[in-house]
């Protein structure tokens, strides 16, 4: 904690073949259904980040045993609604917005009150999407008026099934949903606007009924109500939104080959390659299959040097809503004027993000024009960087500080980076990978 990275944008051409740590989207539904299955569950290539360890700390607190063994993870549930805790329990979040709305999911039967906190950044986002569904569901909540963190809340043993339409293409909202409805007598419906489905594949995976009506604009999905379902296997492949730094470090670096093994490539966590496609690149995604109801493949990526604008369409924007901020870098090296809209919900991160994004292409010396869900990126395919940038105050929001650093060894320049370990609490080894692939840089308390 509480060290700087100087980065003088030294590394030789790398030609690479890397791993990638596990999915954090995956790794936490897993635990959270390992944990409301009956018996032992095993799920390797965990993800060993922060938000997981707080996660596995949390459930650890419900009275659900927990090891693990490096990247394996043992859980042993007692079957749904299967917690045991005391009264007063406080459940620490850290920084996983993704945990803290999910679990609520599974707390609508809760006899007593539960306390939810996180970390600062964590206590400025917004709850009230996933209360309002869980009140109706049954749940009750103290909390304050702008409904963020901390809060309680207590369940009621007459849990009602709901129709809920998910209007914000959130993933996070569907599945708090989608994990209250196995409480829930009955069957609830959802119309969710398309987001990411690892929930349903996952609910497949496992044998749990659901029907899931894919339309072109919103998904429908129906679940009843459950008594049981076993404990399973699962193996992790590779976060997709973690490969996403180290192609465009890639792409923006001159001869430089890399391929990335085991990646997690579901369409809607993608999106970020179908734009880089668009844009000339020429990432390839080979020796697609199957495993868990999920598709994996390698992906293959080469340095490029001319990269085009792009005009991003919005329909595309929440299968590619954690990896704007690498896109609005690739978009700065790009030839022309890249635009990107509808995306209010990219300043309701870890951090205000759609602005510090920008903020970071201007200290860069990129033009920009912003509004309060769009920006126009002006790229500068020619852009060398001689100044000292220095990166601070960022929310410790991991991807800002991920971008920083691939823009150090990208654009040039002197860098002077604040690093709050953010990394840590989303893809623990991505220093580590810099250094494998020659990427030099200074850590100085
Ligand atoms: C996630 C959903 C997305 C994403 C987050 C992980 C998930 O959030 O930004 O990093 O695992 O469900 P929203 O559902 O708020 O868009």
């Amino acid at each position: 904690m509480g060290k700087k990275l100087f980065i003088n944008n030294e590394y030789n051409s790398f030609k690479k073949t890397i791993s990638i740590d596990g999915d954090k989207s995956i790794s936490i539904r897993t635990l959270l259904l390992g944990s409301q299955a009956f018996g032992k569950t095993t799920i390797e290539n965990i993800l060993l980040s922060e938000d997981i360890l707080h996660s596995i700390n949390c459930l650890k607190k419900l009275g659900i045993d927990i090891t693990l063994k490096k990247k394996r993870c043992f859980i042993y549930g007692r079957g749904l609604n299967g917690f045991r805790y005391k009264k007063n329990i406080v459940l620490n979040a850290g920084n996983s917005g993704t945990f803290a709305r999910l679990i609520l999911g599974l707390l609508v039967k809760s006899p007593h009150y539960i306390k939810l906190i996180g970390d600062k950044s964590l206590s400025k986002r917004d709850f009230e999407r996933v209360i309002s569904p869980l009140q109706k569901i049954g749940a009750n909540f103290r909390v304050n008026e702008q409904k963020t963190l901390p809060l309680q809340i207590i369940g009621s043993p007459f849990t009602n099934p709901i129709q809920y339409f998910e209007s914000r293409g959130s993933a996070q909202c569907k599945s708090t949903v989608m994990l209250a409805a196995l409480n829930s007598p009955g069957q609830t419906i959802i119309k969710a606007k398309k987001s990411r489905d690892h929930t349903e594949n996952i609910f497949k995976h496992l044998g749990v009924p659901i029907i899931v009506k894919k339309n072109k604009l919103n998904d429908v999905i129906k679940i009843k109500g459950q008594k049981f379902f076993k404990a399973f296997n699962y193996k992790v492949p590779s976060d997709p939104s973690s490969c996403a730094f180290f192609i465009v470090l890639t792409l923006l670096s001159k001869n430089c080959e890399l391929k990335i093994k085991n990646v997690n490539v579901n369409q809607s966590r993608v999106g970020y390659i179908k734009v880089l496609n668009k844009m000339g690149a020429k990432i390839k995604v080979k020796n697609i299959r199957t495993k868990y109801g999920e598709k994996q493949a390698d992906i293959y990526v080469k340095s490029q040097s001319t990269l085009k604008k792009i005009n991003c369409p919005p329909s595309l924007n929440s299968n590619l809503i954690d990896e704007f901020l690498i896109i609005f870098l690739a978009a700065a090296k790009a030839n022309g004027v890249s635009s990107f809209s509808n995306l209010g919900e990219l300043n309701k991160k870890e951090s205000p993000r759609l602005k510090l994004g920008s903020k970071l292409l201007n200290q860069l010396g990129i033009k920009t024009k912003l509004t309060k869900d769009s920006i126009k990126i002006f790229g500068d395919p020619t852009i060398i960087l001689k100044k000292t940038i220095n990166i601070k105050n960022y929310y410790k929001d991991h991807r800002i500080f991920m971008t920083a650093v691939v823009a150090a060894f990208t654009f040039g320049g002197k860098w002077k980076i604040d690093d709050i370990g953010s990394y840590k609490s989303s893809f623990p080894s991505f220093l580590n990978i810099m250094k494998n692939l020659g990427c030099k840089f200074k850590l100085v308390k």
